[in-house]
């Protein structure tokens, strides 16, 4: 059996310009493959394309070439030509929670939207399921029927990437997921999502234009530049050794980087 759990191969795709321009190639050629247990940081600067590139992963966008083959299954073949249904093995949690979570739903029922579209759990037990999650994250059970507003935004991210694990997802991916917050509550939201990682053995595809966010999680890395993949390889080699004077420029504005350790634990980043 192949560890391979998700492979992209020669994903392309453009946008027309609304003011009329040439074609926008948001990415172009893009291949990969992620191992179980493996995560890979997605690393680019704004426009890079790091955002076309997770909506075509997590199959929301089709691409104008190439394919995403999830576990097996082409994720953008129509549903009734796929074999098994694909809903709720990848998950996201999206950079913004403020804009991600309904603000008129509690907690809860937020948390618990990915089990309802399942349709697998009695009501009861879907509870008791919410609650552990809750517990999972950080977030105690009295939060759970706030609503998003009463929350602190890093409240409010551990909520989302409660929503994001309810299913026990094989692969999360998490667009710029702590870039909202400040630098402590960043922190702490990387070590959770580390901590989780490991105990819940998922697998994180990890997308940012922040090198330590990256350093963070990833133990594969890729570099992103306009639409295009400029280096990848293992976390610890590209970040201490870049060969990319793209990727050698976004690694000296950070020079106390670690990358995370062989044996898969976090050294994690310095200051
Ligand atoms: N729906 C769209 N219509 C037109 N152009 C788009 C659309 N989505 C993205 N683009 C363009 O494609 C390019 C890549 O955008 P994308 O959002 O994927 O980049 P990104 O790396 O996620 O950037 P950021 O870090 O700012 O989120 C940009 O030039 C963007 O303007
Ligand atoms: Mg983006």
């Amino acid at each position: 059996m192949t560890t391979d759990l998700l492979k992209a191969e020669g994903l392309s795709n453009a946008y027309v310009d609304p003011a009329g321009g040439p074609d926008v190639k948001a990415i172009q050629d893009i291949s990969l493959t992620v191992e179980a247990g493996r995560n890979l940081g997605i690393l680019g600067a704004s426009g890079a394309g790091k955002s076309t590139l997770m909506r075509i992963l997590l199959g929301l966008e089709s691409p104008d070439q190439g394919r995403v083959i999830f576990d097996g299954i082409d994720i953008h073949q129509p549903a009734s030509k796929r074999s098994t249904p694909i809903r709720g093995r990848i998950q996201v949690v999206f950079q913004d929670p403020r804009n991600s979570l309904n603000p008129h739903l509690s907690v809860a029922t937020i948390v618990a939207e990915p089990l309802l579209a399942q349709r697998r759990t009695g009501r009861q037990h879907q509870k008791q399921l919410v609650l552990e999650m809750l517990d999972l994250v950080g977030i105690r059970p009295e939060m759970a029927e706030r609503r998003p507003d009463a929350l602190s935004g890093g409240e409010r991210q551990r909520v989302a990437i409660a929503r994001a694990l309810i299913t026990h997802p094989d692969v999360v991916i998490l667009d710029e997921p702590v870039s909202a917050l400040d630098a402590p509550v960043r922190l702490q939201v990387l070590d959770l999502l580390g901590d989780l990682q490991e105990r819940l053995n998922l697998t994180i595809i990890l997308v940012s234009h922040d090198v330590r966010t990256i350093a963070a999680l990833a133990d594969y890395v890729m570099v992103l530049l306009k639409g295009r993949c400029v280096e990848e390889g293992s976390a610890r080699e590209l970040l201490e050794h870049p060969r990319h004077p793209y990727t050698r420029a976004l690694l000296a504005a950070v020079p106390t980087l670690k990358a995370r350790g062989p044996d898969g634990m976090s050294d994690r980043l310095d200051g």
